[in-house]
């Protein structure tokens, strides 16, 4: 009786300690990311060919080689991961990284501040119930399912409809769908939006087991805006970078600010981009959808959920003049 009574106590001091944890580590991000958004207002941007430093890699815009994963090799849900594989900027076999270099790695080729380096890996490691201090990864095990790999990629087939469920390659339908969808020379917001939206109709149809709750939106989102802070909406590059999960000869972040893409500042395109999400009626979420409902009056939403159903049969393949109606 003693020892079951010590078990239920024991249990709940380290669930209050770890949630504890976990929000005083996200504070101190905060506060942290604050700091870097502060700096960076009062600092000039980094000039092109400087923004990496002599004798890292990718200084001046050349990236070490470039190699094909081949079939041994450990990959992810995430093509800027993978890429740095590719290059050898992480361990090309993908396998047994540890969580800090992956954070360092990160933070020297696509210039985010240290705050998202240490973050996203951070939340990895808890995720996957690892020590982020000491503890390595394989890119494999990113793609554990709603870990933060959710339904509804923009370029990989939902866990549940691929098959073997291998999140690790690119899906070239989905990546060829999204640049028929892109409507000018650059990729804006709004494409980011109006795919996402039709990724997410698609599964919420498709996949009898598809959830997606509120932070793997904005996760989503997150990646959205990437194409657009880190890449500039560059077709080109972002074909390479897609397609082939390759840093293209010559390129530098689009992000040139001197202490880095604070998370701060990034959010102000994951939201633009999640408020451009029309929604669709939410089962999976406890305050539903972001997009163009949130805070509007009832008539006015379901306005805009109108059609949304009919719409969704359009990928892959589907042509941008069925969703204009024109
Ligand atoms: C810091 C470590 C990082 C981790 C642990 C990580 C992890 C992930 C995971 C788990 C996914 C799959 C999400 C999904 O199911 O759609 C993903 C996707 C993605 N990540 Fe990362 N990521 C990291 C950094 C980055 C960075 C620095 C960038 C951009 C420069 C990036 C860009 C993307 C993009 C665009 C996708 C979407 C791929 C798709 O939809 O198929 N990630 N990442």
């Amino acid at each position: 009786m003693v020892n079951i009574l010590l078990n239920v106590v024991s249990r709940i001091i380290l669930g209050v300690a770890d949630s504890l944890w976990h929000t005083l580590t996200l504070t101190y991000v905060m506060v942290w990311d604050s700091t870097f958004l502060l700096l960076n207002t009062f600092t000039f941007q980094k000039r092109r060919g400087s923004l990496i430093p002599p004798g890292r890699p990718g200084h001046g815009g050349q990236w070490p080689e470039w190699h094909p994963p081949v079939a041994s090799d450990s990959r992810s849900p995430c093509p800027a991961l993978n890429a740095m594989a590719n290059h050898g900027i992480l361990p090309r076999d993908g396998k047994n990284i540890p969580f800090r270099d992956m954070s360092r790695a990160i933070r020297e080729t696509y210039n985010f501040a240290p705050t998202f380096c240490f973050f996203v890996p951070l939340y990895m490691a808890r995720v996957l119930g690892r020590s982020y201090t000491h503890g390595t990864v394989n890119l494999a095990d990113v793609s554990l399912h709603n870990g933060i790999e959710h339904d509804a990629s923009l370029l990989r087939h939902d866990t549940f409809l691929s098959p073997g469920g291998d999140q690790g390659k690119p899906s070239r339908d989905l990546i060829d769908g999204f640049f028929d969808s892109v409507k000018g020379d650059k990729v804006t917001v709004d494409d980011m939006s109006q795919y996402s939206e039709l990724r997410r109709a698609d599964c919420r149809r498709d996949n009898s087991q598809f959830s997606m709750n509120t932070f793997q939106k904005l996760f989503s989102s997150s990646n959205c805006a990437t194409f657009i802070r880190t890449f500039g909406g560059s077709i080109p590059d972002l074909k390479s970078w897609l397609y082939d999960e390759r840093l293209p000869e010559g390129w530098e972040p689009a992000g040139r600010a001197a202490w880095g893409v604070t998370m701060g500042a990034f959010q102000t395109t994951v939201l633009r981009i999640e408020a451009g999400i029309r929604p669709w009626e939410s089962m999976d979420s406890a305050i539903g959808d972001l997009g163009g409902r949130y805070g509007l009056p009832t008539g006015e939403r379901d306005a805009k959920t109108e059609g949304i159903g009919e719409r969704a049969a359009l990928l892959p393949g589907w042509k941008k003049a069925q969703v204009n109606g024109d």
